[in-house]
């Protein structure tokens, strides 16, 4: 309450009651009890009440109207409109009307703002960039889960209010800050972050109309990318290498014969035979990677058919036989008992194949076996313990719900008791033009595609492969199709 008002409050009460101390019941005792005086000092204190109480009244309504009229200012202000006025008896009505449209507009707004930041923390949670909102000190304000993670920071952990510089330890980002901090200019940039992973950092001004400066920082996660990168540069140098080495030995052969150098019929032959396997190794080399970026590309379309596994097998060893005969190797084949038929693309299928017969005759010395088989496997929730298949591109090739499901799959191996392949090359042996022995392999007429395609058409059809090998025992290449 006023002090100005509790002053005129106490001044009614005065006003009131000093007339009826003056009057007491002594004085009128003493005036022989005369009721004219007692009169007069209530008619007095009457008068004096209904005086002071109309001074009250005059300024508590001032002071109503006052109030109503900055609450309809303060509606104004707040939504720029004016505050929606019905009909009114008095001022203390509109005055308990407008606080109430107030009231009722600011818990509207309240719950709009509360619902606005759900949505946006719902938001900035899905996403995978690291995001953060930081004061003009650099004190985290806000910031998402993707944000810590990046940090390698607890799952949960939360980092509002603490200063950035105590959080990230990266001395990149925080370069990339203390230059925005020095110059205020939007930064984009790419930084090395942990686990050899790499990060394009943005740095912005948040909202420039505020009066504090706020900083909007956004990582974004570009390892991936960088790896395709680096694998296009890697493999347009390895295929560029691959491609020189035969034309450059076909160039030094053609110009040695045209310089007329070379008189002698046999040496001439020599050199032409020389000639035609350089060619003929950049024939497979163009053949193989053009039959990779077509399967990579998706430009050409599964043929997909009812077949007979057993008949695509036979025709593969049909395909190898006199090549096999002579490198001493014997092929044979095994075809599980429950077969039915398989929904491939043939020509596919039988080049998977092929390629894994030839490494397999290509890798086993003289007098070693290479088999073919060929059997239905079928996989349930409860037995998918042993699956040990790898996804080749990501999606998953098993229901991923618990139990209760059956998946039928056609597994082929192609086994050969050959000189094996070395632990630590495994996981690479899919990669383009990755070879163990890189002479051996080109000598033997190898691109170092065939396991590339292999993989590129398994993944059309939804499959898998899994190599397992024991140097100087053999290798046994398992692929599945489903179906
Ligand atoms: N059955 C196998 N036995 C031994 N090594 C193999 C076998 N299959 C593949 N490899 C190894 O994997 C490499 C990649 O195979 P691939 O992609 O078919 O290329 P290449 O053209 O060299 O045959 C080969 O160079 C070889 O080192
Ligand atoms: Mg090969």
């Amino acid at each position: 309450m006023p002090r100005g008002f509790a002053w005129k409050v106490f001044l009614a009460f005065v006003a009131l009651l000093l007339p009826l101390a003056f009057f007491s019941e002594k004085t009128v005792r003493e005036t022989g009890g005369s009721f004219d005086g007692l009169a007069l000092a209530l008619l007095l204190s009457l008068a004096l009440a209904a005086l002071s109480s109309y001074l009250l009244t005059a300024s508590l309504a001032r002071r109503i109207k006052n109030l109503s009229s900055n609450l309809g200012q303060l509606h104004e202000r707040l939504w720029k409109e004016p505050p929606p006025d019905r009909h009114f008896d008095d001022e203390i009505e509109r005055a308990d009307g407008r606080a109430k449209s107030l009231a009722e507009r600011i818990m509207e707004t309240m719950n709009m703002l509360r619902d606005e930041k759900e949505k946006i923390r719902a938001i900035i949670d899905q996403m995978d960039d690291g995001v953060a909102l930081m004061d003009s000190r650099m004190e985290i304000l806000l910031h998402n889960e993707a944000f810590t993670k990046m940090f390698d920071a607890k799952p949960g952990a939360d980092w509002t209010g603490l200063p950035m510089r105590e959080v990230v330890r990266n001395p990149h980002l925080l370069d990339v800050m203390d230059k925005y901090a020095a110059t205020g200019a939007v930064i984009r940039r790419e930084i090395p972050a942990s686990g050899g992973s790499h990060m394009a950092v943005t740095v912005t001004t948040f909202r420039q109309d505020l009066p504090q400066k706020r900083t909007l920082l956004v990582l974004h996660d570009i390892t991936q990318q960088k790896k395709i990168e680096q694998m296009r540069a890697d493999f347009v140098a390895n295929a560029s290498h691959e491609l020189k080495t035969p034309l450059t030995a076909i160039s030094g052969f053609v110009e040695t014969m045209a310089d007329g150098s070379v008189d002698d019929p046999e040496t001439a032959k020599q050199f032409l035979a020389i000639i035609q396997k350089h060619v003929e190794r950049l024939a497979r080399l163009v053949d193989d990677l053009l039959t990779l970026s077509d399967i990579e590309l998706g430009r050409e379309k599964l043929d997909f058919a009812e077949l007979n596994p057993e008949m695509v097998i036979k025709g593969v060893e049909q395909f190898f036989q006199n090549g096999a005969a002579s490198a001493g190797i014997t092929i044979s084949r095994n075809i599980g008992p429950d077969f039915i038929a398989l929904r491939a693309d043939r020509d596919k299928l039988t080049q998977i194949l092929i390629n894994l017969v030839d490494n397999a005759i290509k890798y086993t010395p003289r007098g070693g076996r290479v088999e073919i088989s060929c059997k239905r496997l079928d996989v349930t929730g409860e037995n998918s313990g042993g699956f040990g298949y790898p996804s080749l591109d990501g999606n998953a090739i098993l229901p991923e719900t618990e139990d209760g499901w059956t998946k039928s799959f056609t597994e082929f191996c192609v086994s050969d008791t050959g000189e094996g392949i070395p632990q630590q090359s495994l996981p690479r042996l899919m990669e383009r033009f990755y070879r163990v022995d890189n002479a051996r392999s080109r000598e033997r007429g190898g691109t170092g595609l065939g396991l590339a395609i292999v993989k590129h058409i398994l993944i059309a059809h939804g499959g898998s492969i899994r190599i397992e090998s024991e140097l100087g025992r053999g290798t046994s290449i398992r692929f599945i199709i489903p179906g």
